[in-house]
């Protein structure tokens, strides 16, 4: 396979980034867009110099002609629409979450395995160098025990009535810290304690705390909450998304530690309206091309199409142990008990 034709589903803020990306990849055309916001799929359209464009995910598939999908839909549809790409035998790329529900994920990865059809998961932060560098220098033993681990991931408030009322924050911020948890421990989890609470008022809450314990003995605190105001160092200006996302990581070993923060790219540009701190690690714009771990990843995911394999570094797998963690940590703040997982 020479080029890898491309079709992407979901052209907002993510679908947006992902097509700039995929755009700037060499051996990649994208050759068919869906959204049923017509207005998106004209833009990218235009944009993107694509020929095709849809209303809908089904009439994408009917049409053919495409060697994988990106799925970068709302998280309620992934399900859906992961087993649909599925059914049509085509390799996914599939932002997180992989479904609404563990048992749904676990459906997925059982109907892709018995297709042979390869899916990655969007686990953009497993592809960022510094939590590679951290994960090969635990993996290699420098770190002796891992005794604990903290994230933590707070976004822009003014994010938050776009994202509440789609699905539980852990699902949407934490989703990527449980899965930092499990690759960076090593282990599997065995029981959380989790509280939520919900200032907003919309559907789900905007801020929540867990606390999983691993069969090795090691503890993660994940935190997550929606209240970063406007005022905050800004280190995501992409399109019309501006704000900013904070996000800490703090790993204690028995021999070493490390700490790690996203806001610190050490780039500050001083603006009349706002202090901008690009980062530098997950999706710096760079001459219109993107660059860091989504291209990483992106590339990563086309070469996994070209051999037709899934990916060891963000498989479908690990993806559905962090939805069972997922539903526990929600079930866990629900009931105010903590939850043992099998
Ligand atoms: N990895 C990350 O760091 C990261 C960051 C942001 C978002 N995301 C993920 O990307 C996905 C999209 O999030 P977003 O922030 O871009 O959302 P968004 O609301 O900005 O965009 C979603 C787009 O999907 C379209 N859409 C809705 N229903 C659809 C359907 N049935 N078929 C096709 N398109 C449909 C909408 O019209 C919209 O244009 C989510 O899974 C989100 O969790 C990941």
């Amino acid at each position: 396979m020479e080029t890898v034709r491309i079709g992407i589903a979901g052209l907002g803020r993510f679908g947006k980034l992902h097509a700039a990306t995929l755009a700037g990849l060499p051996g990649v055309e994208i050759v068919a867009l869906c959204d049923p916001d017509a207005s998106q799929v004209d833009a990218a359209a235009s944009r993107y110099r694509v020929a095709r464009g849809h209303g809908s995910l089904d009439e994408m598939l009917d049409e053919g002609g495409m060697d994988a999908v990106f799925l970068v839909t709302p998280e309620q549809h992934h399900g859906e629409q992961a087993a649909a790409v599925i059914a049509h035998g085509l390799p996914l790329f599939v932002e997180k979450p992989l479904a609404a529900t563990a048992d749904e994920g676990a459906r997925i990865v059982a109907a892709a395995n018995a297709a042979g059809v390869p899916v990655q998961l969007g686990f953009v932060v497993r592809f960022d160098a510094q939590h590679s560098l951290l994960r090969a220098e635990i993996a290699a033993g420098r770190f002796g025990q891992i005794v604990s681990i903290r994230l933590k991931r707070n976004c822009s408030r003014a994010w938050f009535p776009d994202y509440g009322d789609r699905v539980h924050t852990i699902y949407e911020t934490s989703i990527h810290d449980i899965d930092l948890a499990l690759w960076l421990a090593g282990s599997r989890c065995t029981r959380v304690y989790a509280v939520d609470r919900n200032y907003s008022g919309l559907t789900y809450p905007d801020a929540c705390y867990a606390m999983l314990e691993f069969e090795s003995g090691a503890v993660a605190m994940i935190e997550t909450s929606w209240f970063v105001p406007q005022g905050a160092p800004a280190n995501v200006l992409t399109g019309s998304w501006h704000g900013t996302i904070d996000a800490e990581l703090e790993v204690i070993g028995t021999e070493r530690s490390a700490r790690a923060r996203l806001l610190d790219s050490g780039l500050a540009i001083w603006r009349e309206d706002l202090t901008h701190h690009p980062e530098t690690s997950l999706w710096p714009e760079i001459g219109g091309s993107i660059a860091g771990a989504l291209r990483e990843q992106d590339r990563h995911f086309i070469e996994r199409v070209r051999q037709r394999a899934g990916s060891a570094i963000a498989s479908a797998d690990d993806a559905v142990e962090g939805l069972r963690i997922a539903e526990a940590i929600v079930q866990s703040a629900a009931q105010s008990v903590p939850v043992s997982l099998a």
